[in-house]
């Protein structure tokens, strides 16, 4: 056990974090250098907004692989989110995702969404590891194979080809069950109808 004025692992693994960091520290990076300047580890959508503020040129939505704080919001929950709330947002920052992306299909999702790129970790790691390079090689190859069979498969030829509306939330698209870029014609009629007869009621 740590004595008194030992650190223990958890600290000493820390230590390096800086505990002072500040959005004006964007504009110190930017003093110093002409290079695009990426902010990795943002988990909210107000915090992508500020980084457009603070003038980065892109964000990594992440958690860092969620093994800090377990209860941390999946990064392409957050990617969803950001397409519901602030589209705009998309086309004044590069936006791009990284943490549980496992599948060809995962891929397919967030590009859809609007993310520029997606990073992976662990499963290159873990892939090294055990494989070395050509362990590695087989990573990108099976999610080659799997993203060009998720396009194939929803009838996408190219990257621009993929839209927000082949993404919904978890479930069927019943009722209110839609992402708001995917609006239901027929509902938006009824809550039209229903507007309308609230107005006649009130009118009474
Ligand atoms: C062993 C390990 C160490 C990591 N160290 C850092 C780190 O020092 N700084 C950081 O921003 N992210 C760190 N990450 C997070 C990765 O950069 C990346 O966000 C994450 O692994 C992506 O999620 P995935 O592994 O689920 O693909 C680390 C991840 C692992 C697995």
């Amino acid at each position: 056990m740590a004595g008194p004025k030992e650190k223990s692992v958890s600290e000493q693994i820390s230590g390096y974090q800086a505990t002072n960091l500040t959005w004006d520290d964007i504009a110190f990076v930017r003093q110093h250098t002409h290079l695009p300047i990426i902010v990795k580890g943002v988990q909210s959508v107000e915090d992508v907004q500020l980084c457009v503020e603070h003038g980065a040129q892109g964000v990594i939505l992440s958690n860092h692989g969620g093994r800090q704080a377990d209860y941390a919001p999946a990064p392409i929950d957050v990617l969803y989110e950001l397409r519901e709330l602030r589209p705009d947002l998309f086309s004044q920052i590069e936006v791009m995702v990284d943490g549980g992306v496992r599948t060809g299909a995962d891929v397919v999702k967030a590009l859809a969404l609007g993310a520029k790129a997606v990073g992976i970790g662990r499963p290159i790691l873990y892939a090294n590891g055990t494989h070395g390079e050509d362990g590695v090689a087989r990573v990108l190859q099976i999610l080659q194979e799997e993203i060009t069979n998720t396009m194939r498969n929803i009838g996408a030829n190219t990257v621009d080809d993929l839209k927000p509306e082949m993404v919904g939330p978890i479930g069927p698209w019943v009722g209110r069950n839609r992402p708001s870029y995917a609006p239901n014609p027929a509902l938006a009629q009824i809550e039209r109808d229903i507007d309308a007869l609230g107005q006649q009621a009130v009118q009474l």
